[in-house]
């Protein structure tokens, strides 16, 4: 971090000394946006700024934006709004940031219809939050600072993380791929890869402080680029599993179209490289596919998918789909059907194709019936569903290692954990295990959105 903003950090957190000062963040957004967030919830708390879950007993409220889908603007607006009238009763210093501030609609609109927000920041100058927070709590200024030149990666942030035992670890920034749907390369400029050593070092640390589960984290992990010594993904995973004290590794999102061999060694070979794949599809229809610029077909795609299932026999599966992209057919719509069919994903995250400004796709003039888009949507969620039940049963009487997260909301006797495939388990805790700890279970029934089990051995 820059010299000069941990001056500004510390002048703020001389001015809050003793005043007992709150933060609230709302995160919009994906991973990397949640990851951003802990590093703001760290410059904020070295700033002297306590969280808070309670948006109506903070002094410091920030919203960290996304905008890859069109229903955020409404939520965004509509939070907005609920602040102007907080603001009316105590004094609040409101920031808005993230990636839909990097868009020049929503900023110019941001600036032109919302004066009160007391600063605003893009993707590119977050590191800058302290001298911002700086101006508007002592200066009493406003900030906007958005800016379009990527470079530069801020190391040295610090962090304050969500979560005891799993931890996100970003290993680039931004995106070259310029999918004609996606707004992402536009607002998060392009790759740039964090330096191995950097990220090593985070791990490291990561497993001191009792971290089990890590995520790498990239718009495109796999397009990861090293150095001499750690040239690539492969290499990168390959170094991250030799830390002892992680027994845990995801990865997301890798782009099928790098998914190279060497990676796919680097699955098998490790144990602590969890066997879910999150393998965006997209659509499963080869002009469909060519069309949203993802240069894979649906034959590469499934063939992709049959060499990692020969390789790695327990490997399940979880994607992305869009539904509705301009011009698909019916027809067309089977095909992502029956690759969802034939590939029988664990989890599907699943999206209404919604029209984002600059991208090539808005353009197009076949753009599909909001009805149709709905209709599909329904029909792939069935899809699913239908084989979620047939996938849990599939568990039922098998051992399973997870890692307890903590107690199960709907029933406080009961802990909650994660199997590596990332199924939600509850079981009875016993005296022999803790929040944290992996242990082995055996799975006695199964219900929709999770698993009951009982424990078998506590080691794991
Ligand atoms: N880089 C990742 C995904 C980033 S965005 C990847 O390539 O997989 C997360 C997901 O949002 C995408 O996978 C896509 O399914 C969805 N998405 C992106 N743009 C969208 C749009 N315009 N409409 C609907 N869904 C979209
Ligand atoms: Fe968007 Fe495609 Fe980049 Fe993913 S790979 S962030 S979908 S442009
Ligand atoms: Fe993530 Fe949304 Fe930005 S998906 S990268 S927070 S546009």
């Amino acid at each position: 971090m820059e010299k000069a903003q941990e001056e500004f950090m510390q002048k703020v957190k001389e001015k809050n000394e003793g005043k007992y000062k709150k933060y609230y963040i709302l995160t919009m957004g994906c991973q990397l946006n949640e990851n951003d967030s802990e590093k703001i919830s760290g410059m904020l708390s070295n700033m002297g700024y306590t969280e808070t879950v309670n948006m109506e007993e903070a002094d410091f409220i920030l919203f960290n934006t996304c905008c890859v889908r069109e229903n955020a603007e409404e939520r965004l607006f509509g939070k907005i709004g609920e602040i102007k009238r907080l603001k009316e009763t105590k004094p609040i210093l409101l920031a808005i940031g993230g990636c839909m501030m990097q868009e020049k609609i929503m900023l110019d609109k941001i600036k032109k219809s919302y004066p009160f927000v007391d600063i605003v920041f893009g993707t590119h100058t977050m590191q800058n939050l302290p001298e911002y927070v700086y101006k508007a709590l002592i200066k009493q200024e406003k900030v906007k600072d958005v800016i379009d030149i990527d470079g530069e990666i801020y190391e040295g942030l610090p962090i304050k993380r969500n979560d005891k035992f799993k931890a996100s670890v970003t290993i680039m920034y931004g995106c070259n791929n310029f999918c004609s749907y996606c707004i992402v390369p536009y607002v998060r400029g392009r790759e740039r890869s964090r330096s191995p050593e950097k990220i090593l070092e985070e791990v490291q640390t990561l497993a001191k402080e009792g971290y089990k589960e890590i995520t790498l984290l990239g718009q495109n992990v796999n397009s990861y680029k090293g150095n001499d010594r750690i040239k690539n993904f492969a290499d990168l995973l390959n170094e991250v599993c030799k830390i002892e004290g992680i027994e845990r590794i995801r990865f997301i999102s890798p782009h099928p179209k790098d998914f190279t061999d060497d990676v796919i060694e680097a699955i098998a070979n490790n144990e602590k490289v969890c066997k879910i794949i999150h393998l965006p599809l997209q659509s499963g229809n080869t002009k469909v596919l060519k069309e949203m610029n993802r240069k894979y077909t649906k034959e590469q795609y499934l063939e992709l998918v049959e060499k990692m299932k020969k390789r790695i026999p327990n490997i399940v599966f979880s994607t992305d789909i869009i539904v509705g992209f301009p011009g698909e057919t019916d027809e067309e719509f089977e095909d992502t059907l029956d690759v969802v069919r034939k590939v029988n994903y664990e989890q599907i995250f699943m999206f209404i194709y919604s029209i984002r400004s600059g991208t090539v796709a808005e353009k197009r003039e076949d753009q599909i019936p909001e009805d149709i888009k709905h209709k599909r949507f329904d029909r792939l969620k069935e899809l699913y569903e239908a084989r979620v039940d047939e996938n849990n049963e599939k568990y039922i009487g098998t051992e399973q290692k997870v890692l307890i997260e903590g107690f199960s909301k709907n029933n406080e006797k009961m802990y909650t954990a994660r199997t590596d495939t990332n199924k939600v388990v509850v079981f009875k805790p016993t005296e022999n295990e803790k929040i944290g700890d992996i242990v082995k279970v055996k799975i006695l029934s199964a219900h929709k959105w999770y698993l009951e089990a009982e424990i078998i051995d506590e080691r794991g």
